[in-house]
């Protein structure tokens, strides 16, 4: 080796003592240098743990019964198996930014009544004729139906069927969490008083109208449960139409009052794939998760194929292509953080 050769390792060996010392003189009193770690926090492309996962309804419904006989609902005070995802192990989420969880509640039973500042939407997979409980009106649920719990609501859920039911619960834990904005307060009594029903609910908010003297008092949906028999309705009427390329017939869930969405921090959708539909690739940057209401398909994501069938409940990571395809008429329900993305500028999809 040469004298200037010798002279040049030795500089860089020297440059790299000096750093170190100096990250280590500065970890000290909590600074960092953020030239080691900025390609690794400001990526090209979204870089989410999350990754693609269908959980069969086959498998879980064993276990969901199993949890009913070793715990009962009020000693769990919600009995739910949580839908973690692959990527995010012991982190209680579905998605980076959201929730996802099988609830059994079974004849008889009462989930007592609580209220957090997480909002939650239900999606009724199983069973027919349990109630939820929403800030004094009462609903009873169906199959298909999708249901809000709205932040800071007191809430509690009830089963006088002969039945078990089973709902999926979705919820912005993680995007509450971030915020460091988390409150939960327990109900003074198990069950709350319900002097409405969610009739009314559907009458004053569900027909394009609204009471006349209603004023805003949250941006929640108003209407906060919007039953199967009409989505349904809606999707089957629009099939008589040519479906979108990439979606079929997709409809989004909305706040009648302000048209936005109906929850502020996620999004809902219904949509049919007509049997033989063949979908174009598509990727967006929520991570969306899809339960299986009727028909059977696949979603072809990355390298994977999630075979899907009814009460299935699949997720697709954030700017991952995917695209979806239906044997027989497919209703899937999803939901997203897309209102959150949106409202902060940072939605991007692309077909
Ligand atoms: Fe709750």
């Amino acid at each position: 080796m040469n004298d200037n050769r010798v002279s040049h390792v030795g500089n860089i060996v020297e440059t790299q003592q000096a750093r170190k010392a100096f990250y280590e003189k500065i970890d000290g009193s909590n600074c960092a240098p953020l030239w080691e770690v900025l390609h690794a926090v400001v990526t090209a492309t979204p870089n989410t743990p999350c990754v693609p996962y269908l959980w069969k309804w086959d498998t879980v419904w064993p276990w969901l019964q199993e949890s009913g006989r070793i715990i009962t609902a009020k000693e769990a005070e919600r009995r739910v198996l949580v839908l973690e995802n692959p990527g995010l192990r012991g982190r209680t989420r579905i998605t980076h930014s959201l929730y996802a969880g099988l609830q059994l509640i079974l004849p008889g039973e009462v989930a007592p009544a609580h209220r957090h500042s997480q909002s939650a939407l239900r999606f009724i997979m199983n069973g027919d004729g349990a109630y939820t409980a929403v800030d004094g009106e009462r609903v009873t649920m169906h199959v298909g139906d999708f249901v809000i719990t709205p932040s800071w609501t007191f809430h509690d859920h009830g089963n006088t069927s002969a039945e078990p039911m089973v709902w999926l619960d979705g919820l912005d834990i993680p995007i509450v969490e971030l915020l460091d904005a988390q409150f939960r307060e327990d109900g003074l009594s198990e069950s709350q008083q319900t002097d409405r029903s969610a009739g009314s609910n559907l009458a004053r908010f569900g027909n394009t109208m609204k009471p006349v003297e209603y004023k805003s008092r949250s941006r929640t949906s108003p209407l906060f449960w919007y039953p199967y028999d009409r989505t349904r309705e809606a999707l089957h009427t629009l099939a008589q139409e040519e479906p979108h390329v990439v979606w079929g017939h997709k409809l989004q869930y909305t706040n009648p009052v302000t048209g936005d969405w109906a929850m502020p921090t996620i999004g809902t959708f219904m949509q049919l794939l007509p049997a033989g539909f063949r979908g174009a690739s598509y990727r967006a940057t929520d991570s969306t998760v899809y339960a299986v209401v009727e028909g059977n398909g696949r979603c072809i994501v990355g390298d994977q194929v999630l075979a899907f069938g009814p009460k299935d409940v699949f997720v697709c990571p954030s700017w991952m292509p995917y695209r979806l395809e239906a044997d027989s008429d497919a209703v899937l329900f999803s939901y997203s953080d897309r209102p959150v993305q949106q409202a902060l500028d940072l939605w991007r999809e692309i077909f």
